[in-house]
């Protein structure tokens, strides 16, 4: 049967401008958080602690990006764009957008810090909630954070150890659950290899992370019936990428399988600047619909995330990707 609550994790704020064309300037983000945070939403991904380094206004991130993985970026750019000196810019403003919001009771703000120095950084901003970001795949691995999947999982290990005495709650991501963009298909052991380690290290729930949308509901079924059987559905939590239009159908069958929470972005907002040509997140408002109309609680009042919906959309200057918000602006 499905569960009676389904706990959103509201990632737009992170996963979702990470991706943007437009660098978001810090007051929007932060006016879009503390909107959000008044929608009924518990959880809400704030920012990345990750190294942001000054790049060039005439280079674009994505051509930073494609440069990288063409060989061509020494010919070109003196000195050359590593990702020593090109990480995520959009994520710059990591200090100020933690220190500006305002922390309203009852919702928590997690972020993303993938080393020791990620954590104390966002510990310093005043974070008190932090996810570590693996993958299942070593190309992606390497790619996304300069390092393999055996590297990666020995700093987590310090993350987390650190974190556990400053009684810091550390969620695990994991990556490209049901494909990858370099490798091609991924398998259910090596998801649950890498769910399971994480875990153990101390990890309070796993995020499985469809990075670039190509899943289905059979191999979301497949995947889950692997992980299921190391970590209970109940530390478990789905993250679809909208890319094939899967991610209701996908969200759907992990629900019917004991899972009970889900990471979406208001307005479909999102992708990986590392996974190129994967669209958005789960828009928030389509999973709401889909939770009201299946009875489900979730605590979101849906007017209100539309709402929010709308002003991030007017200052990215983008149309909304969630369909429910599209068909009641049509209405
Ligand atoms: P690296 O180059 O191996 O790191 O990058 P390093 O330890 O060698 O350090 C390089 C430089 O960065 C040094 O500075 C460090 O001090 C500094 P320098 O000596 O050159 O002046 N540095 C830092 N500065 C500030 N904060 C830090 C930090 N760490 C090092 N935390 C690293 C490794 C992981 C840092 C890098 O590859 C990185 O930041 N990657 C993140 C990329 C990213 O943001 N990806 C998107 C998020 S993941 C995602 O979207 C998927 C998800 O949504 C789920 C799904 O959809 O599947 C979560
Ligand atoms: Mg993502």
């Amino acid at each position: 049967g499905l569960p009676e609550y389904v706990k959103i994790v509201e990632v737009g704020p992170r996963d979702g401008l990470q991706n943007e064309k437009v660098i978001v300037p810090t007051d929007v983000k932060i006016e879009f958080i503390n909107q959000l945070s008044q929608t009924g939403l518990s959880v809400i991904e704030v920012t990345s602690f990750v190294p942001s380094k000054w790049v060039p206004q005439y280079v674009s991130f994505d051509d930073v990006c494609r440069l990288r993985d063409t060989g061509l970026n020494d010919k070109i750019c003196s000195p050359p764009l590593t990702p020593k000196n090109l990480f995520n810019p959009r994520m710059a403003d990591h200090t100020e957008v933690m220190k500006g919001i305002h922390q309203y009771p009852g919702v928590r703000y997690p972020v993303l810090t993938p080393n020791l120095q990620g954590l104390h950084r966002a510990v310093a901003a005043g974070a008190t909630e932090v996810s570590v970001f693996g993958a299942a795949s070593e190309s992606f691995s390497k790619k996304n954070i300069n390092c393999s999947i055996e590297e990666s999982m020995e700093k987590f290990e310090e993350v987390i150890k650190s974190a556990r005495h400053m009684n810091i709650p550390v969620r695990g991501y994991v990556s490209c659950v049901l494909g990858c963009p370099y490798e091609g298909s991924i398998t259910p052991q090596k998801v649950t290899e890498v769910s399971k380690r994480l875990y153990g290290m101390g990890c309070y729930e796993i995020s499985l992370g469809d990075t670039t949308g190509v899943g289905t509901p059979g191999s979301m079924k497949r995947m889950l019936e692997s992980v299921i059987k190391e970590i209970p559905p109940s530390a478990l939590a789905v993250h679809c990428h909208d890319t094939y239009g899967q991610a209701l159908a996908n969200i759907l069958t992990a629900l019917q399988m004991g899972i009970n929470v889900v990471d979406s972005a208001v307005s479909g907002l999102g992708g990986c600047p590392y996974a190129k040509g994967a669209s958005g997140n789960v828009a928030t408002e389509d999973l709401v619909y889909m939770l009201n109309g299946l009875g489900l609680n979730t605590g979101v009042n849906l007017y209100k995330v539309m709402e929010a919906g709308n002003f991030i959309c007017k200052a990215v200057n983008k149309t909304t990707n969630s369909k429910v918000a599209q068909a009641s602006f049509n209405a």
